[in-house]
């Protein structure tokens, strides 16, 4: 399946979720290819420490921009079970290549306001992509809710409502487990000490993402 993790908007978690997705489908056992469509190649930074801090990254990441997301993730793809694309927070160009080969656009929001109102952004380029992709799933998902409830439910029902968008009910919390993951070239998953409600989280995402 072919997944991208992508928000016009910056700092919700896209490349946070998308290295802890690529690494839950290699622990699945699955041949995973990572790539990184932001030029702050950020998901290439995380896979270049994690290659020194465990021998090996588990999965193969290439770095790729624009037009080419499209042409080169159609070729790669039938070598892979499965393609995780990392897109920046502005550069459309290679987001709207991205919703052009992807099957799932999964789109992290966090559930403050100005990340809300920045959704029909992001709703406005999935309809323009589905002219070209029609089979293209696209899914709204909290990331870094609070823990208390009011806030998130206020969120999941404005996000309810965005036109053509899937409200995935597999939030994932504010959780120091997932910065001091990365911090090791790791996923939440692989943390020790184990943070189990960070894990439990991203497995319930991973089922509902790749289904
Ligand atoms: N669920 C979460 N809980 C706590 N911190 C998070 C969570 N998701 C992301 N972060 C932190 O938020 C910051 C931005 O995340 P990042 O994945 O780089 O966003 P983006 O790729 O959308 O710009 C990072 O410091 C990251 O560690
Ligand atoms: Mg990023």
């Amino acid at each position: 399946m072919i997944l991208v993790v992508g928000n016009t908007k910056g700092g919700v978690g896209k490349t946070t979720l998308a290295v802890n997705l690529a690494i839950a489908r290699a622990l699945d056992g699955r041949d995973v290819l990572l790539v990184d469509g932001d030029e702050q190649a950020t998901a290439i930074g995380f896979t270049e420490l994690r290659t020194e801090q465990l021998g090996r990254p588990g999965y193969t990441a290439v770095s790729l921009h624009g037009a080419a997301i499209r042409t080169q993730t159609r070729q790669l793809a039938p070598k892979y079970a499965d393609v995780v694309i990392d897109v920046g927070g502005r550069d459309t160009g290679s987001l709207r290549a991205a919703l052009t080969v992807a099957d799932t656009v999964l789109i992290p929001v966090q559930p403050r306001s100005f990340d809300l109102w920045a959704i029909d952004n992001i709703a406005a380029l999935v309809r323009e992509a589905r002219e070209i992709n029609d089979r293209l799933r696209a899914v709204v998902v909290l990331n870094a809710a609070d823990a208390q409830g009011a806030d998130n439910d206020a969120a999941a029902e404005a996000l309810g409502e965005a036109d053509g968008l899937e409200y995935l009910p597999t939030p994932i919390g504010r959780r120091k487990a997932f910065p001091n993951a990365a911090a090791g070239g790791r996923s939440v998953l692989e943390l020790t000490p184990r943070d189990p409600k960070a894990a439990q989280e991203l497995a319930a995402m991973v089922k509902a993402v790749f289904v």
